[in-house]
């Protein structure tokens, strides 16, 4: 099974950035492609650019997602709509942005696979491309963010062995830094945005883990590529820390 075996794919977060450049990468290989996210200017710019299918909701809306879903009969689904609030350590949290994480990037991910998977199952045939994070694999201070990636990776790692048997196949993706307006969101205070956007290195680009996510899924039917982790050659992870405890 390779791309040209799969007819229709949906892909989440499909506005800006990874998910953008994967409803084009996809396009370019001959795919109907449902573009789903809340802004409806940049989803018809990259209608008229792709010849893609805009969905203009909201993944929280669990009732309009599984509508949605329903409604079509899709072969690849990219789980890509997600965000991080970087600033924020868990104690440092609000209610709001905790909650909006988790639903955007976990609740959503989960009911967009159970619309999606009961088809699947039954014609034989299907791709779920979870795009999870370095920060789901690796420690980093932004806990309820690398909780929601961490979640993904065992729910790919588990809806492998559901699926067994079933030629459904199931892909987890994790970058470290992309370009992208991911920093735009995570960050409200303009300076601190700027420092953080500005990683100083040769950063991956949206493209290239589309790149990676159309490898996955034109691989041949006998291959599930697992996981792919891909980051800029010149960022790294770990290390040793030694933090003395602040005086009271
Ligand atoms: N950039 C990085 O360094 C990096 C690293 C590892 C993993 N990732 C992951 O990659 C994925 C894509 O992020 P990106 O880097 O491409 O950032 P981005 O440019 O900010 O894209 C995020 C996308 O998610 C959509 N989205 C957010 N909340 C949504 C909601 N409630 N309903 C529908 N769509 C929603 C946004 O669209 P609307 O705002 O129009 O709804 C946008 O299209 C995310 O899951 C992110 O966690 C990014």
């Amino acid at each position: 099974m390779t791309l040209s075996d799969y007819r229709t794919a949906v892909v989440t977060g499909a506005s800006s950035g990874i998910g953008a450049a994967t409803v084009e990468a996809l396009r370019g290989r001959g795919l109907e492609v449902y573009a789903v996210a809340r802004r409806a200017d940049r989803l018809a710019a990259l209608a008229e650019r792709t010849g893609c299918v805009a969905r203009v909701l909201d993944v929280r809306d669990t009732d309009a997602l599984t509508v949605m879903l329903g409604s079509l009969e899709a072969d690849v689904l990219v789980n890509n709509a997600g965000l991080g609030r970087a600033a924020r350590t868990l104690a440092d949290a609000t209610t709001e942005d905790v909650d909006r994480i988790l639903s955007t990037n976990v609740v959503a991910a989960v009911h967009a696979a159970r619309a999606v998977l009961p088809g699947m199952r039954d014609r034989g045939r299907g791709h779920v491309v979870n795009v999870g994070s370095m920060a789901g694999l690796y420690p980093l201070a932004s806990s309820v963010y690398g909780a929601s990636k961490g979640a993904l990776h065992v729910l790919s790692m588990d809806l492998r062995l559901e699926l067994a048997g079933t030629g459904v196949r199931i892909t987890e993706i994790c970058p470290g830094r992309v370009r992208t307006e991911f920093y735009d969101v995570a960050v409200d205070d303009p300076e601190l945005r700027a420092r953080l956007k500005e990683s100083g290195v040769d950063e991956v680009t949206a493209g290239d883990v589309a790149d990676a996510i159309v490898y996955a899924v034109d691989a041949p039917w006998r291959v599930n590529v697992n996981r792919i982790e891909l980051q800029p050659t010149e960022q790294t992870y770990g290390g040793m820390q030694f933090t003395p405890r602040e005086e009271r």
